[in-house]
């Protein structure tokens, strides 16, 4: 039985007369520290640089708030496009591993710089999230 797979953060906020259940979930998604091999940026106020983010690579972003991660894909300039961090088959928080996000839950990938499914059991590739950019910052379009 696959069981559901939540941020140790986002776990933290639910009621505590679910907490008994928590201590299965804490291993379901990495955490800020740990993260692949390269932690993500962290977003202040819901903002990053645009400088902070290399160009020609993917990246991933906390941005704070629900869903925080959002893969950052960089081409040339202001040319960004922005990935869903959590794998679509049960919503595990995603680590980078070079050119792919790896699901530590079931052992789903995905292309890093396309968010296309490289191996299973997910079977969709990761939708876009909006972003821009403004006066030199990165902003999720929400
Ligand atoms: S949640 Fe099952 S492979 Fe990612």
């Amino acid at each position: 039985m696959e069981r559901p797979c939540l941020s140790r953060r986002r776990a933290l906020l639910l009621p505590a007369a679910t907490a008994a259940g928590l201590g299965a979930l804490a291993a379901c998604a990495p955490e800020d520290e740990g993260y692949g091999t390269a932690a993500p940026l962290r977003a202040e106020d819901g903002t990053i640089p645009l400088d902070s983010v290399p160009e020609n690579a993917s990246t991933l972003v906390n941005f704070g708030g629900q869903q925080p991660f959002v893969l950052l894909v960089r081409g040339a300039g202001e040319e960004l496009t922005g990935y869903s961090g959590y794998c679509t088959h049960n919503g595990c928080a995603l680590r980078q591993e070079e050119t792919e996000l790896d699901c530590p839950c079931h052992g789903s990938r995905f292309d890093a710089g396309t968010g296309e499914v490289l191996v299973g059991p997910a079977t969709r590739h990761l939708p876009e999230v909006p972003v821009v950019v403004e006066d030199g910052l990165v902003r999720r379009d929400v």
